[in-house]
């Protein structure tokens, strides 16, 4: 990252510490802007802070940041390499789910953070964070297990951790196979053979057995659980299947990058 991204992005956390854009401004102890490695070549997307991010003012420091830290420890990887935000930067009240208003206000703060870090993968933990960057309804069950392209740099969307540590040890599993896509993605190694916008639709055994990839987008994607086992899966084409287009082309076009 440039010295001048740099300064930008402090000055975007500058901004952001006295944000009253929302009512979580009442709130909260503090604004939990991200953290990180601001040249990272993977940035994590939560969902929002919690009772512990809000008093230290940093993401995922309590259980679900452990088990963050334990899954990237399995791709080689520290929570210093890395950077991590979250879609709202305030504690909603006894973690509520954050609201479409809140949203809407804190979204311009992590599409600025994305554009300025610039990384080769984003990562969204959960519900919340992976339909707001894919601008879809298609819930985390169904959109994992695949990396999409999308704004020329691949997206891997996957459970958040608190899911896996209030769930099954198959969330674990199919967090750890998400993770082994995060790696694949940085090292280069995602397959490339794109095979148009059908290659992914339609359920199990579409997008089996290695280096597929899925043009399309997320709506492409919607053929049911366990559609992308078995590979590393490329889906091309970003959530509105414009696989050219660069956030700046048509900012109304992306859940986060518009309406
Ligand atoms: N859960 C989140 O989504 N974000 C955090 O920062 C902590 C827990």
């Amino acid at each position: 990252m440039s010295a001048d991204a740099v300064a930008q992005l402090d000055e975007l956390k500058t901004v952001a510490m006295s944000c009253t854009a929302c009512r979580l401004a009442e709130g909260r102890l503090n604004v939990v802007f991200g953290d990180g490695n601001p040249s990272a070549d993977v940035v994590f997307v939560g969902e929002a802070p919690g009772a512990r991010e809000d008093e230290q003012g940093l993401p995922f420091v309590g259980p679900s940041g452990k088990l963050l830290e334990r899954l990237l420890g399995e791709i080689g990887l520290r929570r210093e390499d890395v950077y991590i935000a979250n879609v709202v930067k305030c504690r909603p009240p006894k973690n509520r789910d954050p609201r479409p208003d809140e949203i809407e206000a804190c979204k311009g703060y992590l599409r600025e953070q994305l554009s300025l870090i610039d990384p080769k993968v984003v990562v969204t933990l959960g519900n919340f964070s992976s339909k707001l960057l894919l601008n879809t309804e298609t819930g985390i069950t169904r959109l994992r297990g695949t990396a999409y392209e999308w704004w020329g740099r691949y997206l891997v969307p996957t459970f958040h951790p608190a899911a896996a540590l209030r769930g099954s040890a198959r969330v674990l599993e199919e967090m750890q196979f998400d993770f082994g896509l995060v790696a694949a993605a940085i090292a280069g190694n995602l397959g490339a053979n794109t095979g148009g916008a059908g290659a992914n639709t339609g359920g199990a055994g579409a997008n089996t057995g290695g280096a597929g990839a899925n043009t399309g987008g997320a709506g492409a994607n919607t053929g049911g659980a366990g559609a992308n086992t078995g590979g590393a899966g490329a889906n091309t084409g970003g959530a509105e299947g414009d696989p050219a287009a660069e956030p700046d082309d048509d900012p109304e076009q992306l859940g986060l990058f518009g309406a």
